[in-house]
């Protein structure tokens, strides 16, 4: 079992993420850390403990970067994509339990000192709070074990920008430094994850139970996003559980070792670009096997009570 800290900006994928995630026997997941982005972070905390709840899981939350690295927060979050609430309006109740007291960033820095080389961060979010973790404890890159990162777009457009992925475009500077450490990261951009859509027809399918109708419900208004703004595209984008299936399978996507820098300024602002001969190098995916992923993801999310 690899043990996981989860950094999620809870959001309608991040919600399948969790639930993947949280139903897959090869992860231990060992708290969930929170940053803004789909929304603020306060709501991202009480989505995800709210995620937790619907899928009858009691793990820690930690709730983390209410902003950006230097720059203010983006007008409207990401609400447009994923809703008013962040979980494409279906949220009706309030989460029992509450986040931890201690931050994300102190949870971070203690998992790792206290296990070194054992803890994998899968992160799904601006990188605002692994950042934060690696500037004020340099010594844990060295005692990752793993990270997997949902962001960039290498070698395809990106989804907010021409250039830039919604991830990295949020806090470029924070993705500037992740990137530039020697951290051992594989990176799930849009490369891959525009290539694992989830069909409404398997969302449907889903309706057979409470959780169920819960996240048809809400991937439901994922997928409307989706059709709006590519008609005819025929499903939602994979992104935050496909960096889940990276961690628990790295033979669902084929990588390239290579080094990604991070455009901070200008019109190409965010924009990750992929540098061949640079350091360090982190591996970049770049094929994927979605039809096998996609039978793995279904057969674990959702899952009833
Ligand atoms: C990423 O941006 C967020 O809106 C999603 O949750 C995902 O992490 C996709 O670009
Ligand atoms: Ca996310």
């Amino acid at each position: 079992m690899k043990k996981i800290i989860f950094d999620v900006d809870t959001g309608i994928d991040d919600a399948m993420a969790i639930a993947y995630a949280v139903n897959s026997p090869e992860l231990e997941i060992i708290g969930l850390t929170t940053s803004y982005g789909n929304v603020a972070v306060d709501e991202a905390t009480r989505n995800t403990l709210a995620v937790l709840e619907k899928l009858g899981k009691r793990i820690p939350v930690f709730a983390g970067s209410a902003k950006p690295l230097t720059r203010g927060n983006r007008e409207g979050f990401a609400k447009k994509v994923h809703g008013e609430d962040g979980l494409g309006n279906v949220l009706d109740f309030e989460p029992a339990a509450s986040a931890e007291t201690q931050s994300a960033v102190d949870f971070i820095i203690e998992q790792v000192k206290e296990l070194p080389n054992e803890v994998t961060i899968i992160a799904v979010g601006p990188l605002t709070n692994l950042a934060l973790a690696i500037q004020k404890a340099p010594k844990i890159i060295g005692q990752i074990s793993e990270v997997v990162i949902m962001g960039g777009a290498v070698f395809v457009p990106g989804n907010t920008t021409p250039h830039a992925e919604a991830n990295i475009f949020t806090d470029p500077e924070a993705a500037k430094i992740v990137l530039s450490s020697s951290l051992p990261i594989t990176m799930v951009g849009l490369d891959v994850t525009m290539q694992t859509l989830l069909p409404r027809d398997k969302v449907e399918a889903w309706r057979n139970s409470e959780t169920g109708e819960f996240f048809a419900d809400m991937v439901g208004f994922y997928l409307d996003f989706y059709e709006s703004v590519n008609p005819g595209i025929g499903g939602c984008g994979l992104h935050d559980p496909l960096a889940v299936g990276v961690a628990i399978d790295s033979s669902f996507v084929k990588t390239k070792y290579i080094s990604v820098e991070v455009v901070t300024e200008g019109k190409e602002d965010g924009r990750t670009v992929p540098n061949p001969d640079g350091k360090p190098k982190i591996q970049v995916c770049t094929e994927v096997d979605a039809p096998n992923f996609l039978d793995h993801f279904l057969k674990r999310v959702p899952v009833s009570k």
